[in-house]
């Protein structure tokens, strides 16, 4: 099959935003060594002390806001815009820094910080650069606001796009991701089950990295953009 008629998946991770300055989770200086994260990732955190979750939303907003795309990014944007739909980018982040590389149709599953949601009646809209928990929503009035992001034990977002996407694919390419988060870590098996060839584009080998056929080593402002040219003959 022609490169260019190939049905790809990309899962992307913290790794590719690493290198546009903004932290991974469980790399050395990871967040999830500066923070507890069933007090600020879980629905129970967020019962018990909002207040503590916004902050760290509103840091990481702040961040994400400050932060802009690097090479990797553009080039699964340049990837895009080649292979159109036959691309279906996905990504756990919750940065619009594929947007902002020009990436469209971006399949975000574990939400955006860049959107607030109503968690009395589900309205979303644009979250502000600082949320409160006394917000009162601006469709229903109830203070109940929260970062439109998924926290664990929650249901990832567009998994049924997702899955169909894997099992229809020819290529599946993780980036930047430890692949120790499930469902996501458990797509490269959708993806071999499918007849993919598969490949894990890392800085370091993931927890899942003996299932994937093949895997690129370094970082992603390198490594990413040689794959696409190599995949797109560029
Ligand atoms: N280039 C490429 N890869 C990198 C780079 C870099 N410059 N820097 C770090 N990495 C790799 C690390 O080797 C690691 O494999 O990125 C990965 C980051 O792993 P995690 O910190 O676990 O991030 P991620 O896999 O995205 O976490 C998945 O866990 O906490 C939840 O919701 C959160 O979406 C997140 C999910």
């Amino acid at each position: 099959m022609r490169p260019r008629e190939q049905r790809v998946v990309v899962l992307t991770g913290a790794g590719i935003s690493a290198e546009s300055g903004l932290g991974t989770f469980r790399d050395a200086a990871g967040l999830w060594m500066q923070h507890d994260l069933a007090a600020v990732a879980t629905p129970e955190g967020f019962a018990r002390d909002p207040a503590r979750v916004h902050d760290f939303y509103n840091a990481r907003r702040s961040s994400a806001r400050a932060a802009v795309p690097n090479v990797a990014h553009r080039a699964l944007a340049h990837l895009g815009a080649v292979l159109g739909e036959r691309l279906s980018l996905v990504t756990q982040n919750i940065d619009d820094l594929h947007e902002q590389a020009g990436s469209a149709g971006v399949l975000h599953m574990h939400g955006s910080i860049h959107a607030a949601r109503c968690a009395a009646c589900g309205h979303v809209w644009d979250a502000p650069d600082i949320m409160h928990p006394a917000d009162p929503c601006p469709a229903c009035g109830a203070a109940a606001t929260r970062p439109d992001v998924v926290w664990f034990g929650e249901i990832p977002q567009h998994l049924d796009r997702i899955v169909a996407a894997l099992e229809a694919c020819d290529l599946f390419a993780a980036i930047g991701t430890s692949g120790s988060v499930y469902p996501a870590a458990g797509f490269v098996g959708l993806a071999r089950a499918a007849g993919a060839r598969t490949v894990e584009i890392n800085l370091e080998p993931g927890d899942n990295a003996r299932a994937f056929d093949a895997r690129i080593a370094g970082p992603a402002t390198r490594t990413v953009p040689a794959w696409v040219a190599g995949l797109i003959g560029d």
